[in-house]
């Protein structure tokens, strides 16, 4: 019988085209398994995963809590814990419940309705580079009230440190991703030194950071994760989204009614969410689902088995739009969920409004060809064409 590893291999072609049966079976038959190549414990149960995630106090993001060191660039909002953590989490929330996100909605999806005439009656052409990277990196500049950078330009620094997040299980992938993150953190300085728009950075400036370097520090990292990160998971979840939608017409043409178009958004990233997994250190001993965790080891907590737990969702591996509550954690939980939701999905209802109000009709032009990425579930390139 092959090993537990060798039957979930994320990088794997089957599994990168469809992990949830491997995933629904590890979670019936060994729901928390050692998994070789991460060097950690995964977790498959939603209830193991939620535990977890709040449990920031057995379970620490911060690395530099079980003896790591973290490179001053990668300190942010993302990698420290709290009580540290929370100050520079609260900024950033409260300047984003400060933006006007359905204006923000209005000129993403006027955004999408001009990708869309352009190709309109046009040949075939790939939904990733031509709506998904366009539509992340606008809302998010606009989000933050920067300038967008060259979009071409910018998916490939992002792309580099995308991958360098599967550097666990390929350490060639860290050192580009080291150089990307360096480019990266160039453009973000230009927007700490040059004038402000109104957006989420002036506002974020504004609360203050105050004078201690450090908090300067993690607020500028925080830009950044936010920029590329909120980028890069948008441009994921849309290709999901769309991937979706193109196989099932009747998904869109029921989220015309503005109910199942709020709920809707939320159970796309359910049923086939870009962000498969994320990474804790147990600071100390523990049990979990059964399984012994000595403290320092890596506990993974599987996104996308959580999502898809019998025992957390009914009907788990059907899409239900009017699925309500729907607490799935595509965007995450605890002391570390996503900041951007709110976010993602405007972003998400404006892609779905345009694609409804356009007069021509989004069909398939061949098969999605999936980035052979572990953490993060996201087409390389999604071939379609715009009917008339
Ligand atoms: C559909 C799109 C998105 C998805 C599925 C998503 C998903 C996630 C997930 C799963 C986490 C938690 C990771 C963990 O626990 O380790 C997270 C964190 C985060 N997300 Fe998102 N995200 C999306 C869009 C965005 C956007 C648009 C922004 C900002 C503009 C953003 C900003 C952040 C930040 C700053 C964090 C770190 C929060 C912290 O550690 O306290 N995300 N996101």
């Amino acid at each position: 019988m092959p090993s537990v590893t060798d039957r979930y291999d994320p990088l794997d072609a089957q599994i990168l085209r469809d992990p949830y049966p491997v995933l629904a079976g590890l979670r019936a038959s060994e729901p928390v398994f050692w998994h070789q190549g991460m060097q950690s414990w995964a977790l498959t149960r939603y209830a193991d995963c939620v535990r977890v995630l709040r449990g920031h106090d057995t379970f620490a993001r911060d690395p530099r809590r079980t003896g790591s060191t973290v490179p001053e660039p990668s300190l942010s909002v993302q990698t420290l814990d709290p009580p540290q953590q929370s100050r520079i989490r609260s900024l950033f929330m409260t300047a984003l419940r400060a933006q006007d996100l359905s204006a923000l909605e209005a000129r993403a999806r006027r955004l999408v309705l001009g990708r869309l005439d352009a190709w309109a009656g046009a040949g075939p052409f790939d939904v990733m580079a031509e709506v998904a990277v366009p539509l992340s990196v606008a809302v998010v500049a606009d989000l933050l009230g920067v300038e967008p950078p060259p979009y071409a330009e910018f998916a490939e620094v992002s792309d580099a440190i995308m991958r360098s997040m599967d550097g666990g299980l390929d350490p060639s992938l860290v050192e580009p991703g080291r150089i990307a993150r360096q480019r990266l953190s160039e453009l973000v300085d230009g927007w700490f030194t040059a004038s402000y728009r109104p957006g989420l950075l002036e506002r974020a400036r504004q609360a203050g950071p105050g004078a201690d370097p450090m908090v300067r520090l993690y607020v500028k990292n925080t830009a950044r994760v936010m920029f590329q990160g909120g980028y890069s998971t948008m441009a994921a979840a849309v290709g999901n989204a769309v991937a979706v939608l193109l196989a099932r017409p009747d998904v869109l043409e029921r989220m015309r009614d503005a109910a199942l178009l709020a709920t809707g958004v939320d159970e796309l990233v359910r049923f086939d969410g870009p962000v498969q997994g994320t990474t804790r250190v147990a600071v100390r001993a523990c049990r979990i689902g059964g399984v012994e965790v000595a403290a320092g080891q890596k506990v993974v907590p599987l996104f996308a088995a959580a999502n898809r737990d019998p025992d957390a969702f009914c009907g788990a591996d059907r899409l239900v739009l009017e699925r309500t509550p729907n607490r799935h954690l595509g965007y995450g939980w605890g002391p570390h969920a996503c900041i951007g939701t709110t976010v993602a999905q405007a972003g998400l209802r404006a892609l779905i409004t345009a694609l409804n109000e356009h007069p021509a009709r989004l069909v398939a032009a061949g098969d999605g060809v999936r980035r052979r990425t572990a953490t993060m579930r996201v087409y390389q390139t999604l071939p379609a064409l715009l009917r008339l």
